[in-house]
């Protein structure tokens, strides 16, 4: 997986999160605005708590993980997922994905592609789909999942919007003939520049390779 990534000529590092991050995590967290907050953690946390931010560094890289977005030593996106437990259906292999993006480098291209490479990630380690819980006056959140995957599943309940994002087997990722398939256009991705962005008329269309994970 290419560790960096170009956004407006700005160079940032992408990685896994490692536990030493709680520190880059909470100075995050401070310089998100309140509707940030809200968007991400659905109340209007004014300072999160020490125990929240060590969790959701703490990960095990497989049933948990996250990727963050570095610019110089300071994270400025992260993008996680969370394998859940359906008693309902043991067989079922679904993730719970979380995105963050500091406000400053909102509309930029940044949430698109980490979704992209998380879900690379995840596909690679088993999970059928990821799925995101968005509150309904979450624009942002919304026109983020439809330009992922335009066919994704969408349905409301109990006041939420909560949209299941296929993965594409591993074989359709690596295959450059899914070119144009919406499915693939999650997981397969390019060098990270927002001048990679689809041709004309293709919005939306899937890129012509996946990050390999085995080489991160
Ligand atoms: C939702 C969020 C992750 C999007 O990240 P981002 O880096 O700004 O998104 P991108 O720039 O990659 O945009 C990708 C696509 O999403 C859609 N999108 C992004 N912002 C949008 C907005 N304000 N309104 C409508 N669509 C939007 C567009 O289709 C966009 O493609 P385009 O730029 O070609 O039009 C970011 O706004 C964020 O972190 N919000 C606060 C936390 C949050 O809401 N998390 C999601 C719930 S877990």
């Amino acid at each position: 997986m290419n560790p960096v990534l170009c956004v407006d000529g700005t160079a940032l590092t992408i990685r896994p999160i490692e536990i030493t991050d709680v520190d880059r995590l909470a100075r995050m967290a401070r310089r998100l605005s309140p509707a940030s907050v809200y968007f991400r953690f659905f109340a209007p946390i004014r300072r999160l708590q020490w125990s929240t931010l060590l969790r959701l560094a703490d990960v095990d890289h497989w049933r948990r993980d996250a990727l963050v977005a570095l610019d110089g030593d300071e994270i400025v996106a992260v993008a996680r997922y969370d394998r859940l437990a359906d008693a309902a259906r043991p067989e079922a292999r679904d993730a719970e994905m979380a995105i963050t993006v500091e406000d400053a480098w909102q509309h930029r291209g940044l949430g698109r592609q980490l979704a992209r490479r998380l879900g690379a990630l995840a596909r690679e380690r088993g999970c059928d789909a990821l799925r995101v819980t968005i509150l309904p006056e979450n624009r942002a959140a919304l026109g983020l999942m439809r330009a992922l995957v335009p066919d994704a599943s969408v349905r409301f309940r109990d006041g939420t919007y909560e949209a299941r994002l296929e993965l594409p087997p591993p074989s359709q990722c690596a295959n450059p003939s899914s070119v144009g398939s919406p499915r693939s256009s999650l997981t397969c991705s390019p060098a990270l520049t927002r001048g990679d962005a689809p041709a004309a008329g293709a919005k939306g269309a899937a890129k012509p390779w996946c990050p390999s994970v085995s080489s991160r």
